[in-house]
């Protein structure tokens, strides 16, 4: 198989070759811990993997009978980037990141390098303002496209509305977006385009609601001045759990968006942030 040559080739040239041998290793570079709950890691790159910024792939570790414990993690790198990029929960007593929680630079993970996705720009009919509409680690897509040029060559406004319990959960997305500003690959596009509307629900914050409230009762149009949703201008990728995807998903369609994916395009696509009600 190419990608265990390529694994191979990895190890051999990594400083940790005494570790086993993992199926599509990837080496991790960098880990950096947001909360209790949340953190983000980058990898090396297959030189293979060619992907669409928002699309997701198979990440995992091996358990502890050696075989491969896989679940789907967005990629919240851009497609241009050199090394990839995750941003993660950690389930206390999930299967996988009860143990990814711990990798340390120099560690390897398995990545299978087949990403899919329905948040892509090839999802989408052509229109002037893209929302990007995220709970919690749903935001990680939206990392990926906030660093990718054809987002902002393809319209003239980007919103990114984020909405997490807490303060310190919108930390990582918050960064990332005061990152852009200076970035000298896209900072340039970027420009005034991109614009930040986080919110929290549990803490006070200088801005609170749900998505889904602060779309509805119209309060985010208001405060940044902006037109009501329409199917002429706007279009829209979500990303959270089930239950706000399925409210969102209620609210685009009353403003006349349609569901779109790669093989129809339309004004609003969505993907599942996670699966399951809880933990
Ligand atoms: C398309 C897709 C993309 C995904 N991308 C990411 C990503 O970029 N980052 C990420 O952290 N997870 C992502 N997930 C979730 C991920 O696949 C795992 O569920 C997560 O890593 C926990 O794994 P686990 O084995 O520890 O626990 P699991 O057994 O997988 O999950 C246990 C429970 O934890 C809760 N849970 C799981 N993931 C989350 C989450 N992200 N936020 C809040 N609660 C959660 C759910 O209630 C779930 O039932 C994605 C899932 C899908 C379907
Ligand atoms: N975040 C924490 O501090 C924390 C700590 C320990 C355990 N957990 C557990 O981890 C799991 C995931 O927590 P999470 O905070 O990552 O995700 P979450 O429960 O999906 O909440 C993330 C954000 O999404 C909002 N939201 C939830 N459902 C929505 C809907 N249908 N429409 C619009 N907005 C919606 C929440 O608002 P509301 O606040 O209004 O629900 C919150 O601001 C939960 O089961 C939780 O019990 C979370």
């Amino acid at each position: 198989m190419i990608h265990m040559t390529e694994a191979t080739l990895m190890t051999e040239a990594s400083p940790v070759a005494a570790k086993p041998h993992l199926p599509d290793a990837q080496t991790v570079t960098a880990v950096r811990h947001w909360t209790d709950r949340l953190f983000s890691f980058r990898v090396t790159r297959p030189k293979s993997l060619r992907f669409r910024s928002g699309e997701f792939v198979m990440i995992g570790l091996l358990d502890d009978k050696g075989k491969p414990l896989l679940r789907a993690y967005s990629i919240a790198s851009p497609a241009w980037d050199e090394e990839l990029e995750f941003y993660s929960i950690k389930v206390p007593d999930g299967p996988l990141t009860s143990r990814l929680q711990h990798i340390q630079p120099g560690d390897e993970i398995i990545l299978r390098p087949k990403p899919v996705g329905t948040l892509v720009h090839d999802a989408l009919l052509p229109g002037k303002r893209l929302w990007f509409l995220a709970t919690g680690t749903g935001i990680a897509p939206f990392a990926s496209l906030m660093r990718e040029p054809e987002t902002y060559e393809k319209y003239d406004q980007v919103i990114m509305m984020h909405t997490c319990r807490e303060v310190a959960e919108l930390e990582y997305g918050r960064q990332l977006v005061e990152s852009l500003k200076d970035d000298p690959l896209i900072g340039e596009l970027v420009g005034d385009k991109l614009i930040y509307y986080p919110t929290t629900t549990r803490e006070p914050f200088h801005h609170m609601g749900r998505v889904t409230d602060n779309l509805s009762s119209g309060k985010v149009f208001a405060d940044l001045g902006l037109p009501k949703m329409n199917p002429a201008e706007d279009r829209a990728m979500v990303c959270g759990s089930l239950a706000f995807n399925i409210d969102v998903k209620a609210i685009l369609e009353g403003f006349g968006l349609r569901e779109g994916a790669n093989s129809d395009p339309k004004e609003f696509v969505v993907e599942k942030a996670f699966v399951g009600d809880g933990v």
